[in-house]
């Protein structure tokens, strides 16, 4: 019987980080380190081997579209082996939630697709970086474990929920008041919600893949003394989409939702997602514009997708 496999696909990051000298924490260059130095030196689960490949070396800040559709692609080509039994992915901080939230949508995985960050980089004196590559090979072997999840100190957040709630702290991470789906303790899971259930995502990855130009969509903050140039300049300039980051439970200020109406008015759609750091908008029936119960960057990737479809 041929051995079960966990493949690593890296695509740069302060996980795979280096700085000139070894103390230094902040002053790195995030995607320098390969992924066979990455996996070098940490124990494959009993009876699984571990393989590695490097997809791109990035800091996560520049991540683009053709990566997200390269990625996707190498993703569900693994998944597809029978003798995969997970893909986990070495991704920088900065926009790994989104990637979580596409590569969800896109895969809607039945196996486990684990994200695997740091935030010290691989030169670091004392780095976090393997013992979370060794947590993510935890959550990828356990049994029923499944979707895209993120593992960063310990803890194990869903694509739908987890985003970056500190700038530099090593549990860099939240899911607002979701709260996180399992928690690593030495090498075991302990699991306190269920795993992501695979969306509806029927054709999804094939128009990913088919289309070379995706639709180009912006997002705009309602704030005090917020107004409606910059919406009239994005329309004026093409843009095919807006979230707008609200204030509160969705509200927005009066000046930029006249602006945000008129572009609805001439075809371009809106979302709204709350600039709140927890709780999804809850929408009601009289609102103009729809609401969204993800991020503002999430309701992003969200209208990309519908928008692609
Ligand atoms: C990045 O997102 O690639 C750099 C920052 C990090 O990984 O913490």
């Amino acid at each position: 019987m041929q051995a079960q496999q966990i493949v690593v696909l890296a695509t740069g990051g302060t996980i795979a980080g280096r700085a000139a000298r070894a103390g230094d924490v902040l002053g790195y260059r995030a995607g320098e380190v390969g992924v066979a130095e990455l996996l070098a030196g940490l124990p494959a689960p009993e009876g699984v081997v571990v393989t590695g490949e490097q997809v791109a070396q990035v800091d996560s800040k520049d991540m683009d579209f053709a990566l997200w559709r390269r990625l996707a692609e190498r993703c569900r080509h693994w998944l597809q082996q029978p003798q995969v039994r997970a893909v986990v992915v070495t991704h920088g901080t900065d926009t790994l939630e989104e990637t979580a939230w596409f590569l969800q949508r896109v895969l809607a995985p039945a196996k486990p697709v684990v994200l695997a960050s740091a935030m010290r980089p691989a030169s670091a004196p004392v780095p976090d970086g393997p013992q979370n590559i060794a947590d993510a090979f935890t959550v990828a072997t356990t049994p029923g474990a499944r979707g895209v999840v993120a593992v960063c100190a310990g803890e194990v957040h869903g694509a739908a929920d987890v985003r970056k709630v500190h700038p530099y702290r090593l549990d860099a991470f939240g899911s607002g008041d979701a709260g996180p789906i399992a928690y690593v303790e030495a090498d075991a899971v302990r699991q306190l919600r269920p795993w992501p259930a695979p969306p509806e995502s029927a054709g999804l990855f094939e128009r990913v893949a088919r289309e070379k130009q995706w639709p180009w969509i912006e997002i705009v903050h309602s704030h005090a003394g917020a107004d409606g140039r910059a919406v009239q300049a994005l329309v004026a300039a093409g843009v095919q989409g807006l979230v707008v980051a609200t204030t509160g439970n969705g509200t927005v200020h009066a000046a930029l939702e006249q602006a945000l109406l008129r572009a609805k008015e001439q075809g371009v759609p809106v979302v709204r997602s709350s600039r709140c750091l927890e709780g999804p908008v809850i929408a009601q029936s009289r609102d103009a514009l729809p609401a969204s119960p993800l991020t503002p960057a999430k309701a992003r990737v969200e209208l990309l997708l519908s928008l692609l479809a």
